[in-house]
Formats: C-alpha cells, sequence, structure tokens
C-alpha cells in the first residue's frame, strides 16, 4: 500500500513538474504574469487573492537624470489593473482593519471599492516602503531621503521614528518586532526589539538582498540573488531554503495554501507546493 501512495506521488510529482524544492519541498512553478517593466514591492492579500506589485520602468532607472519612473498595480484573477489616481511606490495588507494601504510620494493613501488611491495623512512625505505585520496595529514605513524607518498610528495620524536604523531600503517584521531590513543596498541587519546596536547577517554577498517577507509560519525570509534564506532572530547565519535561477526583485507567500511569489525583470512567477504538506 505505502508503495502504491509512493508511486502515485512520485507519479504526480512528474506530471506536474515539481523540480523546484524550497524547504526540501517540491514546488512547480508558472508565470501569472508578464509585463514590462521589474515587478517589485510584492504584497498577497489572502481576503480576496489581490497581488499587489509596484512595477519599475527599467529605462528610466538606469538614468541618473531622471526620477525613476513607477506604478502601483494589482494583479486580480490574471488582469492587471493600474491604481492610476497616485504615484504608488509601495502597499501593505492591514488583515484587522481589512484595508490596503498605498504609499506614495506625497503621503499615505488606502484603496477603496473601485481601485482608486484615498489620502488618509503623511502629507508631503515621500513614502518608499511599507510593511504591515500580521499582529498588532502599526504599520512600519520607510521614508526617503532619510531613509529611516517609521512606526505610523493610522487612526492619530502620527508617526514615530525607530532609532538605530538610519538606511532602511525595505524591511520585514517578525511576531516579535524585530525588524529585518536591507541597509544601504548592500548589508542585511536585524534590530531585536529592546535593542540599539543592528546585528548583520553574515554569508550573504554585499548587494545580493532584494527583498523580505514573511512566510506562513512566521519565518522571515530574504529573496537574494542567489536564492531564498531564512532570516533568525538568534543567528547571524542565514539558512538558505531555495536555490533561484534568476535574480529576484519582489517576494510574497500566500500563507494559506503555501504559494510562493516571486518577480523578476518581466514576469511575475507563482511556485505551487506539489503535495499538501505534512507537519
Ligand atoms: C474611490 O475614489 C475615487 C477617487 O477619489 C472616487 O472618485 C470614487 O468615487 C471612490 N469610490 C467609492 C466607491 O468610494
Amino acid at each position: 500500500m505505502l508503495q502504491f501512495v509512493l508511486l502515485l506521488v512520485v507519479a504526480a510529482a512528474a506530471s506536474k513538474n515539481c523540480s523546484f524544492y524550497f524547504d526540501g519541498h517540491p514546488y512547480s512553478r508558472t508565470a501569472i504574469l508578464s509585463i514590462k517593466g521589474l515587478p517589485t514591492n510584492l504584497v498577497y492579500n489572502p481576503a480576496n487573492q489581490d497581488l499587489l506589485f509596484t512595477l519599475i520602468d527599467l529605462e528610466t532607472l538606469q538614468d541618473d537624470n531622471i526620477q525613476t519612473k513607477m506604478d502601483q498595480y494589482i494583479l486580480r484573477e490574471g488582469n492587471t489593473i493600474k491604481i492610476d489616481n497616485v504615484r504608488g511606490q509601495a502597499s501593505a495588507v492591514d488583515m484587522k482593519r481589512n484595508k490596503v494601504y498605498i504609499a506614495s510620494d506625497d503621503g499615505l493613501n488606502e484603496l477603496n471599492s473601485t481601485d482608486k488611491a484615498n489620502f488618509v495623512g503623511l502629507k508631503d512625505d515621500d513614502i518608499v516602503q511599507l510593511y504591515k505585520p500580521r499582529h498588532g496595529d502599526e504599520l512600519y514605513a520607510v521614508l526617503f531621503p532619510e531613509n529611516a524607518v517609521y512606526i505610523i498610528d493610522i487612526e492619530k495620524n502620527e508617526k514615530r521614528k525607530v532609532e538605530y536604523i538610519p538606511c532602511a531600503f525595505y524591511l520585514g517584521v517578525d511576531d516579535k518586532d524585530n525588524i529585518f531590513y536591507e541597509c544601504d543596498s548592500k548589508y542585511v541587519k536585524v534590530l531585536l526589539k529592546g535593542f540599539q546596536e543592528p546585528i548583520e547577517f553574515v554569508g550573504i554577498a554585499k548587494n545580493s538582498g532584494k527583498a523580505i517577507a514573511v512566510d506562513g509560519i512566521g519565518r522571515v525570509i530574504l529573496a537574494a540573488t542567489d536564492g531564498l534564506y531564512h532570516l533568525r532572530p538568534d543567528n547571524v547565519i542565514p539558512n538558505k531554503l531555495m536555490e533561484l535561477d534568476f535574480y529576484p526583485s519582489g517576494i510574497a507567500f500566500n500563507e494559506e495554501d503555501n504559494r510562493i511569489y516571486l518577480s523578476t525583470n518581466d514576469v511575475i512567477y507563482r511556485y505551487n507546493p506539489c503535495f499538501p504538506f505534512i507537519l
């Protein structure tokens, strides 16, 4: 009986081309979107299955004389929707309040039911990154040009600066409020809650970190140019969970069914686990 089951499992794996491995589990890969540009800041909304992303125009990114052009999009049921009434730069999903926030170069916005951005606060702030942990009410933001991290109280329309992080590019926050971030597009670090000195992770090549997301079981995952790493608050050596054959620009997890979204130039991939996990 066991052999029969194993045979079925192997047959299923072969038919779906389960040749990708994340943390030892086989995954299949599908390109779910082809689009000109660099999709970054992937954020998955479990309430409606939307995948939000920022699309960077690569030609303007490479030209130092002009401001990089970027637009905020929603990928919904295979179609892209551009949030066209704001200069969107990042997004975050607040599951507790059932809201989607859009960061812009002139404050914080909320997505309304017709997929438009409605201003909520922080006028004049150039918000380049957002992160909303699943727990708690706080929203984390990176403000340009200081590249400092702020914690935003949405109800009070107030922000308070997180000390000791002068250089963040993108970030992720775990369930203990430890802040994982990339500094000066070189080093990947963590500021443990209650501490003053950030800790640098070792073994990751300079400039190779590209994005951070938290997976369904609360692990902080770094997407780097050579693969996905588990960043832990209690170990400076990250654990590699997946090899990649492209340079990632964004990462998100669908925690309900353990799917992984990864983007690179002109494409967004979805990785599906080939079998239900037996934990
Ligand atoms: C959403 O926001 C847009 C732009 O502000 C507005 O025109 C539209 O009426 C809003 N839709 C709803 C349903 O509130």
